[in-house]
């Protein structure tokens, strides 16, 4: 497993000053966790290409954006333009994982395949080789501040056991109630991206909260 990529997620940070809150995880932070909501797929509505297209002249860390929307073939692609280092859509919503995929690419950035709560893996495991990211959600997505769920970590086992069969080339994320108490077992069952959003922008200090949580994810 190559080493952990610590991803927090702005969600949990002040909408009122993102450029600052996203600064203040510079050289700490590996990518910065960008939640798309559209109210549509998940319940919940957050920011969009506007917003992602401005923030990312306020820093060079490279964005992982996470989309919760529907229609991601519609989307997704103004995200890879915008500049974004990763742009994950969810197979829930997706008709064509492997066209997307490929379309992501094209316009140069890599492209992650998220899986929710209540889908299973299975169905997808052949189509690793074709994307970059696998992220598998520990919560219900939708919201921020949610408990961690052990029982999908059978998922990333799952999940690592076919990167490792095959030798892929694929991040492994995890996303929902990452923090110091649950990191080790997510890394241990094979995640090496990590999500945190409350646990890196509820702390006094994000940037010792994110060393913490490599040291850990490290084991
Ligand atoms: C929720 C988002 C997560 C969220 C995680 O659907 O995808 O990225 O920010 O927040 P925490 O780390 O607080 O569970
Ligand atoms: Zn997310």
């Amino acid at each position: 497993t190559p080493s952990p990529i610590i991803a927090p997620s702005i969600l949990a940070a002040d909408f009122a000053r993102l450029a600052d809150e996203v600064r203040a995880i510079e050289g700490a932070a590996d990518w910065v966790h960008v939640d798309v909501m559209d109210n549509h797929f998940v319940p919940n509505l957050t920011i969009g290409l506007p917003v992602v297209q401005s923030l990312r002249k306020a820093t060079e860390i490279p964005f992982d954006v996470h989309l919760m929307i529907t229609d991601p073939e519609r989307w997704a692609p103004g995200y890879a333009e915008a500049g974004a280092y990763n742009v994950t859509f969810h197979a829930e919503a997706c008709e064509d994982p492997v066209h997307l995929a490929k379309t992501l690419r094209a316009a140069g950035a890599k492209a992650g395949l998220a899986i929710d709560r209540d889908t299973p893996v299975e169905p997808y495991l052949e189509l690793l080789p074709y994307v970059d990211t696998v992220l598998i959600m520990t919560i219900k997505a939708g919201f921020g501040g949610q408990k961690f769920m052990p029982e999908m970590l059978d998922k990333v086992r799952d999940v690592r056991r076919r990167i490792s069969a095959k030798d892929l080339d694929v991040r492994l994320e995890v996303d929902g109630g990452i923090a110091a108490g649950t990191i080790e077992q997510a890394a241990e069952a094979g995640a090496d991206a990590f999500v945190a959003g409350t646990a890196v922008y509820g702390a006094a200090d994000p940037a010792e909260a994110i060393r913490k949580l490599r040291a850990l994810a490290e084991g």
